[in-house]
């Protein structure tokens, strides 16, 4: 399939919509004849067609090799149409929709017929969110429909937040890509289930639970009852795509947790003493620092790059060579910096030949901490390590 792209400079598209009112109306074309146009949210990347047809649905799944109970979220341009598509919306989802809209929020709604069984993984619910990326919400509103859009990532892979990973991944998949740049924020949205008699969030993102009950007056002390991310065994999820390993890069993912000094530590340790072995890693810039300061007292140690974003090496040791590529997420406490690079970093281990093992210390990020938390612990299938006192 020959694919189209759109490359929009959003300084350009921030000063002058109009200036690629044609090349987003030919997008907007494509999903009105069915086609695949991927788009840029400030979440992730989308996969976006036409939420009101069932064929182009299908064709999602079949690009993303995705299970087809797993459903879509819609993404409409502003608020009132949110009235097209679902039925029931409760006063608090008005609320809440007021405060955090356009944004990364998706509410699940009783659905309406508008939207077919293929869209919404024959569940009787749909998911729906109201981006804030300009270019996403330009794009729908020439559409004039709701446009369904999964993250543009092969199912497993993590989400795409820059355009390379959306180019890798679709290309040749989808009949057209608009480059917008890189995601804002680098994480899924928060998904709030609106359906039961208080919100429960099925998804952790950028805007927190504690966020969504302020906002509605709920006052408490337990949040246990309001959040329901993983399943017990034979439960079925609530959001069904939980079920699937997620955002997993193919050599396996170690976490190590614990005090941030012993993470540190262990994380040398496991440098110094596993043998024979090349490693990945993922630490912030304060280890980064550190390391650097060990490696540069250690004539084993040879630095091969050392910059912002990495740190690679190489260790000779008793005539074995091998190779750590760290690659560095952000300052320690800095959860937006760390959101906007953890996919990212997740992906280049892919690039990286021969890597045997990858760890990463734990993320201990002032905000985003249970979004962030809960993708990394995804991509490692819980392997977690925790030492230390
Ligand atoms: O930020 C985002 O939400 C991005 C951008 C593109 O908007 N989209 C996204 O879609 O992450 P996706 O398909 O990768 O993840 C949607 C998640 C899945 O886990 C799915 O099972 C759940 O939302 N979901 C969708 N509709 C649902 C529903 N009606 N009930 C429960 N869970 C639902
Ligand atoms: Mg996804």
């Amino acid at each position: 399939m020959d694919t189209k792209i759109i490359k929009i400079d959003t300084k350009i598209f921030d000063k002058d919509v109009k200036f690629y009112e044609a090349a987003l109306n030919e997008a907007a074309s494509v999903v009105n004849s069915g086609g695949l146009v991927v788009f840029p949210t400030e979440t992730v990347y989308g996969l976006g067609a036409d939420a009101c047809n069932k064929e182009a649905a299908k064709k999602i799944y079949a690009a993303k090799n995705r299970p087809s109970d797993n459903p879509l979220i819609i993404h409409i341009s502003c608020f009132e149409d949110i009235y097209k598509y679902a039925e029931d919306v409760s006063e608090d989802t008005v609320k809440l929709a007021k405060k955090f809209c356009p944004g990364p929020l998706t509410f699940i709604l009783k659905k309406k017929d508008t939207i077919p069984y293929e869209t919404s993984g024959g569940l009787d619910t749909v998911g729906i969110r109201i981006p804030s990326n300009k270019i996403a919400r330009e794009f729908i509103r020439l559409s004039g429909t709701a446009i369904a859009a999964p993250s543009a990532n092969i199912s497993g892979r993590p989400s795409p937040t820059r355009f390379k990973h959306v180019f890798d991944d679709m290309y040749g998949r989808v009949d057209c890509i608009i480059d917008g740049g890189n995601s804002l924020i680098g994480l899924e949205s928060s998904i709030v289930d609106m359906t039961g008699s208080y919100p429960v969030m099925l998804r952790p993102g950028a805007i927190s639970m504690e966020d969504i009950l302020e906002e509605l007056g709920i006052d408490t002390d337990s949040y246990e009852k309001f959040i329901k991310l993983s399943v017990g065994s034979g439960e079925k999820p609530k959001a069904p795509g939980m079920k699937y390993r997620h955002y997993a890069p193919s050599t396996q993912v170690n976490i190590i947790s614990g005090e941030y000094e012993d993470v540190f530590k262990g994380v040398y340790d496991l440098i110094i003493e596993s043998s024979y072995k090349n490693i990945g890693l993922i630490i912030c810039e304060e280890s980064r620092e550190k390391l650097s300061d060990l490696l540069k007292d250690n004539d084993e140690m040879i630095i091969l790059s050392n910059e912002e974003d990495k740190l690679f090496f190489e260790f000779n040791k008793d005539n074995c060579k091998r190779k750590v590529y760290a690659f560095i997420s952000g300052k320690r406490n800095d959860g937006g910096a760390i959101a906007s690079n953890l996919f990212d970093i997740l992906r280049k281990f892919d690039d990286i030949e021969a890597l045997d093992e990858i760890y990463s210390e734990d993320i201990y990020a002032n905000d985003m901490n249970m979004a962030i938390k809960d993708r990394l612990y995804k991509a490692s299938g819980y392997n977690i390590k925790y030492i230390g006192r």
